[in-house]
């Protein structure tokens, strides 16, 4: 029996883990986030009620459950403050639910304006980014120059390190990008007050996931973004600035290797992504503009409208081998549902196999029929069409790694569950 559940994006983000996350909570003691920042947007409806979480684990809505932040996630003080204050407002005992690695880089004003500073200076070739500061924060991760959570544990220590930043990311804001400087009395403040509000759920993160493993218990990793924005493996350099894939779990949250179960890979029926980059099977099109419309697709977390294609089975294969996934979960297929014919690509021209390269790669496409009726809120197998069977049936044999779940609308019981995980 699956203990330790990984939960990923197989594509470019948006695949819709939070519902799925949220959904399977009910089988586990805790959930953990262990990469990128308040970036991401889960979006979850309640019984009617929506919710969208950037920071927090999406198992924070049922009672009880621990939610962990690992040492990987890069951690915004004033989002984080805002996220559990709106929760808080709805019921939610956040508080007492919530524990942070103390091992967490600090998203910091400065990182903000740094990302924002970049995007306006790499101009055409801009990568699109979120614009909250994720980028700089995880560069200063990797310089050894950031400021953790725990660091505020020690205001003097706090205060040199604030300082050193300072010196360096004011010099950087003013003389190489003409920008505005960040004052250290501002900021030393600001922080403080808000260490203050969040230092009481400081936590030693790996412990407490050995704890749970100890009695038994099941935990649930939820990744952040999607495979290809990931900072190795993805689109370089259109990626994200963590690692979104499998191996991440484990170096972002401190769960030992061999204690990883099952990897569940969530992808859309179809594809999009927001931001720049390759995309081999973008629809710019009336069809494109289709996906959009019927799929809702803005950003949760900027409101950006995403950018939509076709099912890129070439790159969900090696999304499987990366990520090395149990079982995937597909979303969204009711926004299919109007389609005459469905088309997924299963290889690109000129045998390429990856789109890594410079020279855009262009998809070979298998038509499918599609089944143009609506399937809005189906939860079992039986009450499937045929042809959305065989258009499941055919995903499943093309990348050899079985369909464990479909979702058909927001909601959590808009779900059919083929195969258990737990
Ligand atoms: P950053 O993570 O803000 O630095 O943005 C880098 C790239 O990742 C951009 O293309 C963003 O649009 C994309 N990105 C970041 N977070 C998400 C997400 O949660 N969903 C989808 N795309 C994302």
């Amino acid at each position: 029996m699956a203990k330790n559940v990984v939960v990923l994006g197989s594509q470019w983000g948006d695949e819709g883990k939070g519902k799925i996350v949220d959904l399977l909570t009910e089988c586990v003691q805790g959930v953990v986030r262990f990469q990128g920042g308040h970036n991401a947007g889960h979006t979850l409806v309640v019984n009617g009620e929506k919710t969208i979480l950037h920071l927090l684990p999406s198992g924070i809505l049922h009672k009880g459950v621990e939610c962990m932040i690992g040492n990987g996630v890069v951690l915004s003080l004033p989002e984080l403050k805002k996220e559990i204050e709106v929760l808080e407002q709805q019921g939610v005992a956040v508080r007492s639910q919530l524990k942070i690695s103390g091992a967490c880089a600090l998203v910091m004003p400065y990182h903000v304006a740094l990302d924002l500073a970049r995007e306006t200076k790499r101009g055409q070739r801009l990568i699109g980014t979120t614009g909250r500061g994720i980028g700089p924060a995880y560069e200063d991760k990797v310089a050894r120059r950031s400021i953790r959570f725990t660091d505020l544990l020690d205001p003097e220590h706090f205060s040199d390190l604030l300082q050193e930043n300072l010196d360096y990311h004011n010099f950087m804001l003013k003389n190489y990008f003409m920008a505005s400087i960040f004052d250290y009395t501002q900021i030393y403040d600001e922080t403080l007050a808000l260490a203050d509000n969040l230092l009481p759920m400081i936590a030693d993160v790996p412990l407490l996931i050995s704890a749970h493993r100890e009695k038994g218990y099941s935990l649930l990793f939820e990744g952040a973004q999607g495979t290809f924005l990931d900072i190795d493996h993805g689109t370089y350099p259109y990626v994200t600035s963590s690692n979104t894939t499998a191996g991440s779990a484990c170096t972002g949250s401190g769960l030992g290797p061999r204690y990883v179960d099952y990897v569940l890979g969530i992808t859309k029926a179809y594809t999009t992504r927001v931001g720049s980059g390759p995309f081999p099977t973008e629809l710019t099109g009336p069809l494109g503009d289709a996906l959009v419309e019927l799929g809702h697709e803005f950003g949760a977390t900027t409101g950006r409208k995403r950018r939509c294609g076709w099912f890129d089975a070439v790159a969900m294969k090696r999304a499987a081998q990366i990520n090395s996934f149990s079982g995937l979960c597909m979303t969204k297929m009711d926004v299919l549902d109007t389609f005459d014919t469905i088309q997924i690509a299963v290889a690109y021209e000129k045998g390429a196999d990856n789109f890594y390269g410079r020279a855009p790669v262009k998809p070979i496409y298998e038509s499918m029929p599609g089944w143009k009726c609506s399937i809005a809120g189906v939860d079992s197998w039986a009450k499937l069409p045929d042809k959305a069977k065989a258009y499941l049936k055919r995903i499943e044999s093309l990348l050899e790694v079985p369909i464990v779940m479909v979702s058909t609308g927001p909601d959590r019981k808009h779900t059919i569950q083929l195969e258990p995980i737990f």
